[in-house]
């Protein structure tokens, strides 16, 4: 039996090596692991977008970009299932009908929820709740929705969306109990072993949030002037470096090959000049990238090439969570004429 693989991803931003590292590159090495054995879906979510970009323009770019930057990673839709989360009217069906079994207790101990909470009491708010809206709120029963409208057996995730895909299962459970019969399957979340975490020109973490990211596809010459802005010490260049302190390094070692990167750690300890260490860093980005950067430009530069991608895989889609809902409105009355 093929099993199910599916995740989500959210557009909620313009991808950077952070997104590639830790979540575009594992999810695409899975698939090739996986080949014969299972069959990926990977979706974009821009429903799940919506409760954080209210900006028109800025949801429909980050949706295309999302999906010219996974295409021209090497998404191959022949073998992945890959669509827009609106274009399958299903899943929001679905939604609805497990908002109705989702206990409020178990939304207001939701992840999602509880950071939006965590902003609120930091911008000082009287009232936590009044900026978060009902999507937030209902965030993980989407997410169950975008599991469990395709019988899916797995469920690549972060550690922080592990809770979310126990709601899923929690659901599924629930409603197979109420009605006495397998309706929905539940899934399992699987976490991938710790990628180095990618530090960003600050040292921080890579990340939208703290403005120090590196854009997959930015032109070279704003790649390279971006690796320059990178913070360093002011050892001197003969200066023997820890590798192992660096940022510059660490993002070096998450890009390069194992060999690759032992052979600069050698550079490092018998004195590099951070000019060099910049370089080397922006030579090998440049040469990962280069090839896709063409790829994604000639993608950007047709959006109903990426429409028609999209649309093939949501048709596909549609299909299997048809048979979901049929089993589901048979199960508990909705629809049913008598
Ligand atoms: N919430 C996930 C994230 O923030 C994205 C997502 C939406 C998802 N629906 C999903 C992941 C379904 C897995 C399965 O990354």
């Amino acid at each position: 039996v093929t099993k199910r693989i599916l995740t989500g991803i959210k557009p909620t931003g313009t991808p950077h090596v952070g997104n590639w590292v830790g979540a575009i590159r594992p999810a695409l090495q899975l698939v090739d692991r996986h080949d014969g054995s299972a069959t990926a879906m990977y979706f974009i979510a821009d429903y799940h977008a919506l409760t954080q970009v209210h900006d028109r323009a800025k949801l429909a770019d980050y949706t295309y970009e999302v999906a010219a930057t996974w295409l021209a990673l090497g998404l191959d839709p022949e073998r992945v299932l890959f669509y827009r989360q609106s274009d399958v009217p299903e899943i929001f069906e679905l939604a609805w009908i497990l908002t109705c079994f989702t206990p409020k207790g178990w939304a207001n101990k939701a992840h999602a929820y509880k950071a939006a909470l965590d902003a609120s009491r930091a911008r000082g708010e009287a009232d936590l709740d009044a900026g978060i809206s009902m999507g937030v709120y209902s965030y993980p029963t989407l997410m169950a929705a975008d599991i469990l409208a395709f019988d899916t057996d797995l469920v690549p995730v972060g550690k922080d969306q592990v809770q979310h895909i126990e709601i899923a299962r929690d659901l599924a459970d629930r409603i197979n109990h109420q009605y006495q019969q397998p309706v929905l399957k539940p899934p399992l979340a699987v976490v991938g072993e710790d990628t180095a975490v990618v530090p960003g020109v600050d040292g921080q973490k890579m990340s939208k949030s703290y403005d120090n990211t590196i854009l997959l596809f930015a032109e070279e010459k704003a790649l390279r002037k971006r690796v320059n802005q990178f913070k360093t010490d002011s050892l001197p260049p003969e200066a023997p470096k820890d590798p192992s302190t660096s940022a510059l390094f660490q993002l070096y070692s998450a890009v390069a090959t194992k060999a690759e990167a032992a052979a600069l750690a050698e550079r490092y300890r018998a004195g590099i000049g951070w000019g060099d260490a910049k370089k080397l860093l922006a030579d090998r980005l440049d040469a990962e990238l280069a090839p896709a950067r063409a790829r994604y430009a000639a993608l950007m530069g047709d959006r109903p090439q990426i429409d028609a991608l999209l649309g093939i895989g949501a048709r596909r889609a549609r299909e299997i969570a048809g048979g979901v809902l049929d089993r589901v409105r048979a199960a508990t009355g909705i629809g049913a004429r008598r």
